[in-house]
Order: C-alpha cells, then sequence, then structure tokens
C-alpha cells in the first residue's frame, strides 16, 4: 500500500473524500485536512487519475516532527537525507533535476524558501544523482508542507494539465475551476437517465464535467452571445447535448423536464442584465422550478447569499447550505434547492 494525498479547494474536502471512497476500489486510510485528503491504495498511480475533484495528486514520502527555529533546518535536512528514494528513478542512469516547493504555517524564525533549501540538500545527500534546479525546468517536483511542528514530504504526481484538463479550452472571465465544476457535478449524483440542465453555463465548465459520466440529456445555455461560442468549442459535438443562447428567466424548456439542474450563477459584477441580483435570482428559480421535474434538484454557487436565500424562499424550494469554498479571498457557497 502506497500513501497518497490529494489536494483539493477548502471546502471540498469531503467532495473529494466521497468521491476517492467510490472510484478508488482499494482506499484505506481516508483522512481530511484543511485543503487535503489522504488515502493508502496498492493502485498504480495512472488509476488515480479518476480523480476529478482534485487539484493535485501527491506521494506521501515521509511525515516528521520539525522545530521552530533556524536550527532546526537541519534536521530537516537530516530527515530527509535518511529517505529512501532510489524507487523514484530505479534503473535511470545520469542526473535527475528536481525542485522544492515548500509551505510553512505557524511561528517558525525560518522562512519557506529555507525550508525548501534544507530539504534540497536532503535529497541531493541521500540521491548523489539528484541535481536541485532552482529555475528553470525540472524533471521531479518535491512537496514540503510544514504546519506548526508536523512536516509533510510529498512526491508531485501531476501538472497543471491534470486540473485544468488536458483537451484545449478557452476560458471566459468567470469561468470556473473545473475542479469546482466536477465538485458540484459530483454532488448531484450523476446518473444514467439524468436531464441535466445548467442554465447560466458560461463557458461550459459544468457541461464539460458533466460528460465524464453517463446521462440521458444535457442542456446549457447563456445569455453572453461570447459565453456561449466558448461554451460550444469548449464542449464539442455529442449526442444529446445542446448549447444554445437563452434567457434563463425564460427557458426553451418544457415544464418538468430536467432532473437536475448544476449551475454557477452570475454574482457581483458578473451580472450581466440591468436588474439586481436579487430581482434576476428570483426570476431564474422560478425558471428552475418550473422546468424541474417533481423531487427534481438544484446545486447552485454563488456568493449571493443574501439573494439566493430570499429567491428560494420565495419561489418555494427548500434550501441549505452545503458547503463555502475558500477561493482566491472569496467565499462563495454551494446550496441546494430542492422542488418538493
Ligand atoms: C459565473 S458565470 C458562469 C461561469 C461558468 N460556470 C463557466 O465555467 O464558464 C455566470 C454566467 O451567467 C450568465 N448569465 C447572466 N444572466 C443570465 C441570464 N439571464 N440567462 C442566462 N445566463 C445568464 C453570464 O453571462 C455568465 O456567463
Amino acid at each position: 500500500m502506497a500513501h497518497f494525498f490529494a489536494t483539493v479547494l477548502p471546502g471540498l474536502e469531503y467532495v473529494l473524500e466521497n468521491e476517492i471512497r467510490y472510484k478508488i476500489a482499494d482506499a484505506k486510510r481516508v483522512t481530511l485536512e484543511r485543503g487535503k485528503v489522504f488515502f493508502t491504495s496498492s493502485l498504480p498511480v495512472g488509476a488515480l487519475m479518476v480523480l476529478r475533484t482534485a487539484d493535485n495528486l501527491y506521494r506521501l514520502i515521509h511525515r516528521f516532527r520539525v522545530g521552530p527555529h533556524k536550527i532546526h533546518l537541519a534536521g530537516i535536512e537530516q530527515e530527509i537525507s535518511r529517505l529512501e528514494l532510489s524507487w523514484l528513478y530505479g534503473n535511470r542512469s545520469g542526473p535527475v533535476s528536481f525542485k522544492v516547493n515548500a509551505s510553512r504555517m505557524g511561528k517558525h524564525t525560518y522562512s519557506r524558501f529555507e525550508a525548501a533549501e534544507a530539504a534540497a540538500r536532503g535529497i541531493s545527500k541521500r540521491e548523489a544523482r539528484y541535481r536541485h534546479e532552482k529555475a528553470g525546468t525540472h524533471e521531479v517536483e518535491f512537496r514540503l508542507d510544514i504546519c506548526h511542528e508536523e512536516a509533510v514530504f510529498a512526491l508531485k504526481l501531476t501538472d497543471a494539465s491534470f486540473r485544468y484538463r488536458k483537451e484545449a479550452r478557452s476560458f471566459t472571465r468567470a469561468a470556473l475551476r473545473p475542479t469546482i465544476a466536477h465538485a458540484l457535478v459530483w454532488l448531484s449524483k450523476p446518473e444514467a437517465m439524468d436531464v441535466f440542465v445548467d442554465p447560466c453555463c458560461g463557458s461550459g465548465t459544468i457541461v464539460s464535467e458533466r460528460l465524464a459520466y453517463p446521462y440521458f440529456q444535457i442542456k446549457g445555455g447563456d445569455l453572453s452571445e461570447e459565453a456561449v461560442a466558448s461554451a460550444v468549442e469548449n464542449v464539442g459535438f455529442h449526442d444529446r447535448v445542446e448549447i444554445r443562447r437563452w434567457d434563463a428567466r425564460r427557458l426553451p424548456i418544457d415544464a418538468g423536464y430536467a432532473d437536475k439542474i448544476v449551475t454557477n450563477l452570475p454574482f457581483g459584477r458578473q451580472i450581466s442584465t440591468d436588474e439586481d441580483i436579487a430581482t434576476l435570482y428570483q426570476a431564474v428559480f422560478k425558471e428552475m422550478k418550473r422546468v424541474l421535474k417533481k423531487n427534481g434538484f438544484a446545486f447552485c454557487l454563488t456568493d449571493a447569499n443574501a439573494a439566493l436565500q430570499t429567491a428560494a424562499e420565495q419561489i418555494g424550494f427548500s434550501w441549505c447550505k452545503e458547503t463555502t469554498l475558500s477561493l482566491k479571498g472569496l467565499h462563495p457557497s454551494i446550496y441546494l434547492l430542492k422542488k418538493q
């Protein structure tokens, strides 16, 4: 069993935990920390790439205690120099370039850069062919997270193409990260017979993530022509998937047609109409309630909490706040709205 962890946007740890338990058949010792989910598995690394809520995957190498002062940097170096690292590039001869990224939380008299340097010295001491590459390209990336008195040392298994998806995408101004879009999709419990709608689809990130699972029909639309063009390009052509320009306040969809709605509502400066946000949400929710089947539901992401809650109550959805995210200084929440 190897030890791994996945990084995830704070607030979505429990969604990723659920995805790991569902998709990684032999996952054990699944534990959560802020922004991370740890687990063990004997599956090859390639089999872990199915985790779409994760931002990055790491192989956990070592956890150890660290001191708070500069003299304790020698301890980091020593601890890492004792680790078995030859498995990384077992039979390969010749130098391997590496980089160490470090983070630090708590009171220490050294910086994260000094901690990274200490770790790099430890790695090179252990494996002479591992060459520290401070700038420029590197073949291997290690990560050292120091949280108060504990250090986590790991090997990075993924690059940016993992979380931004391999296929080329065009992102509009308000585009959602694919990993967050996936978390919303995963919360909706995708099923093969789903009729799935994103009424404010923007560049189509949520629709693209929904395509990872079987569906019956998917419809997405947006008021902005530019967003629709971008969504059409990003989503591509698929049977039973329709992307078109529409106004979410007057959806061209029959009453009682949709099982699930998942959407990232416009908020803040993203509002593209002259209505205020409360009026817009009220009109959109009225339409969402009309097009949903009985017992259908919607997952909505927004930071306009008061507007969402007021509109949900006025329209007669039962609602609850699922989780709040920590995203570049913003704190949008995911809401579940149910039609009874
Ligand atoms: C937060 S963005 C969605 C971003 C999208 N999830 C993505 O990844 O690109 C909100 C979207 O709502 C759209 N919008 C605003 N008012 C709308 C309306 N009345 N009907 C349909 N879409 C609307 C905006 O044009 C914008 O693209």
